[in-house]
């Protein structure tokens, strides 16, 4: 008798603990994992309205303009194009020293394979409204 009890009990308590966790909602809502989310290329870029003041001293500058048609791949670098120090485009910001230097400081004559994919740290700056506000 006492055996049915504590399994009637676990029943109760397991479903109990599916109930909660229908009603627990992630920042993407109720949509399913599995959803595309919302697809942020219809937001709008801040292009040409300078870049973003950067937050702290080694915050990777954000892209001030698109990066939709700029492709990266193992072969070739679009970014690169503008942005190397062979590049002859003026006013294109020309990447830092530090991008040319490999794990143990040592200068490299072209772009360190650790800062090849560039938009792995510079995302582009978009009028999107933050998904969690600062508490104070
Ligand atoms: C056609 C040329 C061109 C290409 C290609 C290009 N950029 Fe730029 N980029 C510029 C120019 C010009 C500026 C500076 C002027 C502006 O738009 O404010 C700039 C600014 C930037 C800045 C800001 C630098 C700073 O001083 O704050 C970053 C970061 C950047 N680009 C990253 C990228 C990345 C990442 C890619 C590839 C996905 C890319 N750019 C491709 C021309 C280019
Ligand atoms: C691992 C992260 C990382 C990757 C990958 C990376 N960067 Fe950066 N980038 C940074 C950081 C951090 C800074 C700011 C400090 C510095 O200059 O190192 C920066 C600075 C810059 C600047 C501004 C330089 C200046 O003098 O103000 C440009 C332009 C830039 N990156 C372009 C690129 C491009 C183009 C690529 C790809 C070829 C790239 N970065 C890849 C982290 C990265």
């Amino acid at each position: 008798m006492r055996k049915i009890l504590i399994v009637v009990l676990m029943l109760i308590a397991t479903s109990v603990t599916w109930a909660a966790s229908d009603a627990v909602f992630s920042l993407r809502g109720d949509s399913s994992l599995n959803a595309d989310s919302v697809d942020v290329t219809d937001r709008k870029w801040r292009d040409g309205e300078g870049t973003v003041v950067r937050s702290y001293p080694q915050q990777p500058p954000l892209v001030p303009h698109s990066t939709e048609d700029y492709v990266i791949t193992r072969d070739s670098n679009d970014c690169l194009i503008c942005h190397d120090w062979q590049s002859e485009l003026p006013g294109a910001t020309k990447i830092g020293v530090s991008h040319f230097e490999n794990r143990d400081g040592q200068a490299l004559s072209s772009i360190s394979p650790r800062r090849y994919f560039c938009n792995q740290c510079h995302v582009p700056q978009r009028d999107v409204e933050p998904l969690v506000l600062n508490v104070n």
